[in-house]
């Protein structure tokens, strides 16, 4: 494996390292002017991304062994787990928060409480099904709303299955999966963000833009986890139509990003200004091609791997930051395409997953989906 893997892997442990100091039990998100705050008291314990902390601690405890990895890891979990009692703001992305926290915790020690905890999650996300639409609802201010990141999040639902040997959890999440392949995946393999139901009927309505350009246009990142998530889908169900979605989108976004020096741009359909990046859509994709590359033959698996490795070189040689004085490794990410404060700035997620996909091409990483 080339050198340029390593050099990142051992740059990001230290850089990790010290940020860990910098945020003294803090949770961070984006950092503003060079430092990160904490996002669990900017936007409350049950924000989305407050997860991806601590699964890059799990990550880097797992390769490096070092305790202080573990032990900052736990204490984020018991921050999290404050949303678990407030839990009227619970939503869908539940998946995102505990399977890299409570459940990478489990799976790294067999800690019972984090197994717990786990499954508490889990069942707060079945319980959001809408058995019309057959869908999982993704906010409790839209009850028929449903969007494409939420590929991810049923993932949590494929691991209580197996632990419980109870199916109800993992039959929720492929009939979502399907309602999700239905309205959201289009022909040519982009996707939309939103699909609007009735939810009191289940009845189709119509997309809406989110994060994107408009309804119609191709918001990067949610091809990205569309990638991801039906390639993790195959993995869990071996049912062909997953790999297949997967691998369709997948090639729709390899195209696109051929013409941006593999660096997404926040849309695939947006107007020719602004141009914007969106590197967390780069390395979220490139996760999932060497997912992808697990279930596929070997010259495909080749394909992939290749692909992967070009967004994450060219995101790693025009977006990383080093140095210890500012906090964040990835820089170029963007929120929303509508959210100009967001505009191309370090997202934790994007460190995450360069972390996972560097360990992964190192047949390190720990699984968390
Ligand atoms: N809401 C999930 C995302 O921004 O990707």
């Amino acid at each position: 494996m080339a050198d340029w893997v390593d050099d990142y892997l051992q740059r990001v442990v230290e850089k990790i390292a010290v940020e860990m100091q910098h945020l003294d039990g803090k949770t961070p998100y984006i950092p503003y002017d060079g430092r990160y705050s904490d996002v669990v008291v900017e936007r409350g314990a049950d924000w989305w991304t407050n997860g991806f902390w601590g699964g890059l601690l799990w990550q880097v405890y797992s390769t490096t062994q070092r305790q202080t990895f573990l032990e900052t890891a736990i204490i984020q979990e018991k921050r999290l787990n404050r949303a678990l009692a407030t839990f009227n703001d619970i939503h869908h992305d539940v998946g995102f928060m505990w399977l890299l926290t409570a459940v990478a915790h489990y799976r790294v020690t067999g800690d019972q409480q984090a197994y717990r905890t786990g499954l508490h999650a889990a069942n707060l996300l079945a319980g959001r099904f809408n058995i019309e639409g057959q869908f999982l609802v993704a906010w409790n201010d839209h009850p028929g709303w449903v969007i494409i990141d939420s590929m991810m999040n049923i993932q949590l639902l494929y691991w209580a299955s197996q632990q419980t040997g109870d199916p109800r959890f993992e039959k929720i999440a492929t009939h979502h999966a399907d309602t999700v392949a239905q309205y959201l995946v289009r022909e040519d393999g982009s996707v939309g963000h939103i699909a609007s139901f009735d939810a009191d009927t289940g009845q189709f309505i119509e997309l809406l833009a989110g994060q994107g350009v408009s309804a119609h246009s191709a918001w990067s990142r949610g091809n990205a986890w569309a990638i991801y998530g039906f390639a993790l889908t195959y993995r869990q169900t071996k049912n062909q139509k997953y790999l297949r979605l997967a691998e369709k989108i997948a090639q729709y976004f390899s195209h696109q990003i051929e013409q941006s020096d593999h660096i997404p741009l926040a849309d695939f359909r947006a107007p020719a200004e602004p141009r914007l990046h969106d590197t967390s859509a780069g390395m979220i994709a490139a996760c999932g091609l060497l997912e992808l590359s697990l279930w596929v033959g070997s010259k495909q698996a080749a394909e992939y791997k290749m692909t992967a490795e070009k967004i994450l070189h060219s995101t790693a040689q025009q977006y990383t930051n080093w140095g210890d004085e500012e906090d964040g490794i990835i820089g170029g990410g963007t929120e929303a395409y509508h959210r100009p404060a967001t505009y191309e700035v370090p997202l934790i997620y994007a460190d995450y997953f360069f972390t996972e996909a560097l360990l992964r091409l190192k047949k390190r990483a720990l699984f968390i989906w």
